[in-house]
């Protein structure tokens, strides 16, 4: 029977099926049938930034209130400040870590790397056994350049690395203008994992009332390609783990994704679409290939078909359809 174990950032995973995070992975029911369907880590559905710069700002009030304040200024922001999701964060990582044993990764939405990252200890001490950060620079600013947006990225790592021992993974999408050297470069940095890539709300027009909508808040199987390529493309060019994200709805998508040289998979709109079941399945679909084709571990077949392995690399560059449209009519 083959074996699925893997290694990902450090952390001995028993199989390479992360579920994503999500709204699916806020709770403590919905973790716990993760781990009973097979997942082989969990990613925590997100804290933004801002919940933990607005928190710490609560802080530095209660410190004041001690010294210099008078007490109905403080009552001010008790009520008016009484967000409480940054302990409801680390009371779900707390909970988790002692439901499950399946490693837990905490993960923060951020855009700055000011005043909040010291705090990342804080979901380091409550048992996060490693970090995601989810970044994202929208790059509509006409005022900045690029190397501007992308320092941004640089600065977060650093400043959150100089606060945990845990394995910390970078979460990015694919708006950069010189993509694989980003990736490159962000891979240098001392990050464990880089997770290609994440994917957003897609913006749509309502024509009968003129209003911008969201759209296909869910991935269709179809979007597999652009991680696959990306990670194809990656694959032994880095010196950190990689991820892929994106598309992954079936075990044939987890296999394409290990084949172009991912350490593991992340799934998140397929769980939605598909209940949590699918994780079986897609396990069995795994065993089953590897059997067939006579692999024993992942690593026998791991990168197999990156660009560096591939016996036709340039198909990962090919942009233009010309030469397969012209002999079919199309
Ligand atoms: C409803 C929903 C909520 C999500 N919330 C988060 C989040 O809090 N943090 C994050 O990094 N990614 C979040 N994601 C992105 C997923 O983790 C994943 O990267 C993305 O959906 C692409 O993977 P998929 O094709 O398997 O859905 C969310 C996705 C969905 C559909």
């Amino acid at each position: 029977m083959a074996n699925l174990t893997v290694n990902y950032m450090g952390l001995k995973l028993r199989n390479p099926i992360i579920a994503s995070s999500s709204g699916l992975t806020n709770s403590i029911a919905d973790i716990k049938e993760f781990e009973e369907k097979g997942a082989g880590a969990i990613v925590l559905k997100s804290i933004f930034e801002e919940e933990i710069r607005r928190e710490l700002e609560k802080d530095i009030n209660k410190m004041n209130r001690a010294n210099f304040l008078y007490p109905e200024t403080m009552d001010y922001y008790d009520t008016y400040a009484s967000d409480d999701s940054l302990t409801n964060y680390l009371k779900l990582i707390k909970d988790a870590k002692q439901t499950v044993k399946i490693p837990i990764i905490a993960s923060i939405n951020c855009v700055t790397a000011e005043k909040w990252p010291y705090y990342a200890q804080n979901l380091q001490d409550a048992g996060a056994d490693a970090l995601e950060l989810n970044v994202f620079v929208m790059p509509s600013n006409f005022e900045k350049s690029s190397q501007e947006n992308e320092k941004v990225y640089f600065d977060i790592i650093k400043e959150v690395k100089k606060h945990v021992k845990i394995p910390v993974a970078l979460k990015i999408s694919y708006y950069s203008a010189n993509l694989g050297a980003f990736i490159q470069k962000l891979s240098n940095t001392g990050v464990d994992g880089l997770v290609l890539f994440n994917r957003f709300y897609s913006p749509d027009i309502d024509l009968n009332n003129f209003e911008i909508l969201s759209t296909n808040v869910l991935s269709s199987p179809r979007e597999l390609s652009i991680s696959l390529r990306w990670i194809a493309i990656m694959s032994g060019r880095v010196g950190c783990d990689l991820a892929a994200s994106t598309g992954i709805h079936d075990g044939a998508g987890v296999i394409k994704q290990l084949l172009a040289g991912a350490n593991v998979v992340q799934v998140a709109s397929s769980f939605y679409k598909n209940g949590k079941d699918v994780l079986v399945n897609m396990l069995d679909d795994l065993t089953q290939w590897m059997d067939q084709k006579g692999y024993k571990t992942i690593d026998e077949f791991r990168g197999k078909m990156s660009q560096e392995k591939a016996t036709n690399p340039a198909a990962y560059e090919r942009m233009q359809f010309m030469k397969y449209f012209a002999g079919k009519g199309l």
